[in-house]
């Protein structure tokens, strides 16, 4: 743990407004600093710094913190990594005790590690040792510009011959697991090579460090799986990379084409799309379409065919619309993936790419596709369903407009009446939308929770007001800390966020501990200490008085005693009409 002396010190000499404006371009609005923020893509900035308490956050992400945050976040450091550089910066010295560098020093050798072992099996690809794993590259059709603009390379059939070399070179074997290149054995001593006589496709990050490997089997007897990829480290967390993005960032196309498979990557590359990235595997996350965004608006989807695949393509299109992209679905024909349907159109691979490409349909399309799934088309019956499911389609969209055009679309494709399809999708559109009043109205009582880091805000509104209004209070009036658990036990809160958060003040207090937001710490997630900023300058205008503190705790105690949202939900129409009724008296 840190020294609180030598914390605020180093809080005091990197004003937040210096150290984000390394990073940001900022203008002055009032009292506060805004920019464009860095970890988010905006046209209009959201990012405001609040020099008065060094804290920052983000309207538009919700990321938010001390200056010590923002670092780890622009830089993507750990924590103690972060206030070195700050202590650096502002010439402050380390205290020599109480931190602890081995995690750092550890990340440093495992980057090292990843290099050497890139260099090592790339470099076996022009030796007599490694013409197994260039007849494979070659067998695939992968050609030798190609090798190093990816840095391909070759995993050696030996048992050791890897952790032989970097062992060689001084590195040690507890490094070369942690790096992911060695396992241990069973006699739980001897290490020796994860990736054994494999096709390799190292993982290159934006910052240009190789921080994992992903690697294919060549022999066809290799009982492991198909693809061999590291796990996570502390360089590597799979979750957030997409791999070849360090390339693809740099384009210059207006969209990313996005595969399942690295082998799809490097044939896409090839064959002139130097925007393609694969996710490596069906589960892509929101961490990896986030990631996208911050080069692209556009994402062409180009998932296998198989059942898995659809599936992934399904999940994909949500979360990638969700996260604001604009998607495209490439459906390509016969079920292959697209290093297949490349190469099975010879020279004309890349035209024809192409044209799939530009054809690509966006989200409806596919759905509409889809909706043809398992229907014979060509029967009466057929040709009823899929219009049906059509309809459906076509009625979970809101613009009428939308709606008119793929109707027509449809309509002279299938020759059947325009209106029928209309009618169809209208009569669908208008169930959804008394579905949707209903629940609105259900909402009005018990809103759905949106809010990512106090889910149950929406629904306890009165309540959460008090509880961080009281927070904000506290957070500037630490002394009232010493009475005010006893009066309002944590208990009371009806939000669990807020009630962490004041049960963490009221620890810390208890152990002499600073209450200081940029001393909160750890436990805590940039979201969230992003909200605890939110509030302090939301709820600034509050007195600094135990008055306002009792205030807050007599609203948070009466919201306590109310019935739970929840129950709302199992209320018949009639009582639900009831209690809105009841409510809008109290209202007035
Ligand atoms: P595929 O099975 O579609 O492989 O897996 P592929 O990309 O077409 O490769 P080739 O053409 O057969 O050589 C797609 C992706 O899923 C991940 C890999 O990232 C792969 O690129 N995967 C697949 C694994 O991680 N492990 C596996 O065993 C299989
Ligand atoms: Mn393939």
């Amino acid at each position: 743990m840190l020294d609180e002396y030598f914390l605020s010190e180093l809080k005091n000499r990197n004003p937040i407004e210096e150290v984000v404006g390394r990073y940001v371009a900022l203008r002055r609005r009032g009292r506060n600093i805004i920019g464009l923020c860095p970890f988010h893509t905006e046209k209009t900035p959201s990012f405001t710094l609040y020099p008065e308490n060094g804290s920052f956050y983000c309207f538009g992400c919700g990321v938010g913190g001390d200056a010590i945050r923002f670092v780890m976040k622009a830089e993507n450091l750990e924590y103690m990594e972060a206030v070195r550089l700050l202590a650096e910066r502002s010439g402050l010295e380390m205290p020599d005790n109480g931190y602890d560098d081995t995690q750092r020093r550890t990340r440093l050798k495992i980057l090292e590690i990843n290099r050497e072992s890139a260099r090592f099996f790339n470099r076996l690809l022009s030796m007599p040792e490694g013409k197994t794993g260039l007849d494979y590259i070659h067998s695939r059709q992968i050609n030798d510009n190609t090798v190093r603009r990816f840095g391909l390379g070759y995993a050696p059939a030996g048992w050791d011959t890897l952790t032989k070399h970097l062992l060689a070179k001084g590195f040690t074997p507890s490094e070369l697991t942690a790096a992911g290149v060695s396992i241990t054995g069973k006699d739980g001593k001897r290490v020796y090579d994860r990736f054994r006589n494999r096709m390799v496709f190292p993982l290159i990050d934006l910052r240009g460090n190789v921080i994992a490997f992903s690697c294919r089997k060549i022999d066809p007897e290799d009982k492991m799986g198909k693809y061999i990829n590291t796990n996570d480290t502390l360089v590597y967390k799979k979750s957030r990379n997409v791999f070849a993005l360090n390339l693809a960032k740099n384009s210059g196309a207006d969209s990313l084409i996005l595969c399942e498979g690295s082998m799809d990557v490097v044939m896409l590359h090839q064959a002139g799309f130097p925007n393609a990235v694969a996710a490596w595997g069906t589960a892509l996350t929101s961490d990896q379409a986030r990631l996208m965004h911050a080069y692209t608006e556009k994402i062409v989807l180009t998932l296998d065919a198989d059942e898995a695949g659809q599936k992934a393509t399904e999940r994909a299109i949500k979360l990638l619309s969700d996260e604001g992209l604009d998607v495209r679905v490439v459906q390509i024909p016969n079920g292959k993936d697209p290093d297949e349907f490349i190469k099975s159109c010879g020279k004309d691979g890349r035209d024809r790419f192409r044209a799939l490409i530009e054809g690509a349909g966006s989200d409806t399309e596919y759905r509409l596709f889809k909706a043809m799934d398992g229907i014979n088309i060509n029967t009466d019956e057929g040709r009823t369903a899929f219009l049906r499911n059509a309809a459906a389609v076509l009625g979970s969209l809101q613009s009428p407009i939308e709606r008119d055009v793929y109707a027509g679309k449809l309509a002279s494709k299938f020759s059947v009446s325009k209106d029928a399809i209309l009618n169809e999708a209208k009569r669908v559109y208008d169930s959804k939308q008394a579905e949707r009043r209903k629940k609105e109205m259900r909402e009005a009582v018990a809103p759905p929770s949106t809010d990512r880091v106090n889910s149950q805000r929406r629904a306890n509104e009165r309540a959460a007001n008090a509880e961080e209004g009281l927070i904000a209070v506290l957070l500037r009036n630490p002394d009232f800390l010493r009475w005010i658990g006893d009066e309002l036990p944590p208990e009371q809160f009806s939000t669990d966020f807020n009630r962490k958060i004041y049960t963490l003040l009221l620890n810390r207090y208890a152990e002499g501990l600073s209450t200081d937001i940029s001393l909160l710490g750890d436990g805590l997630t940039p979201e969230e200490i992003g909200r605890i900023v939110q509030i302090q300058v939301r709820e600034s205008g509050r007195a600094n008085t135990p008055e306002e503190c009792r205030g807050c705790a007599r609203v948070i105690k009466e919201e306590k005693q109310k019935i739970p949202a929840s129950k709302a939900e199992e209320m018949s129409d009639e009582e639900l009409r009831d209690y809105m009724q009841r409510l809008r008296e109290q209202k007035k």
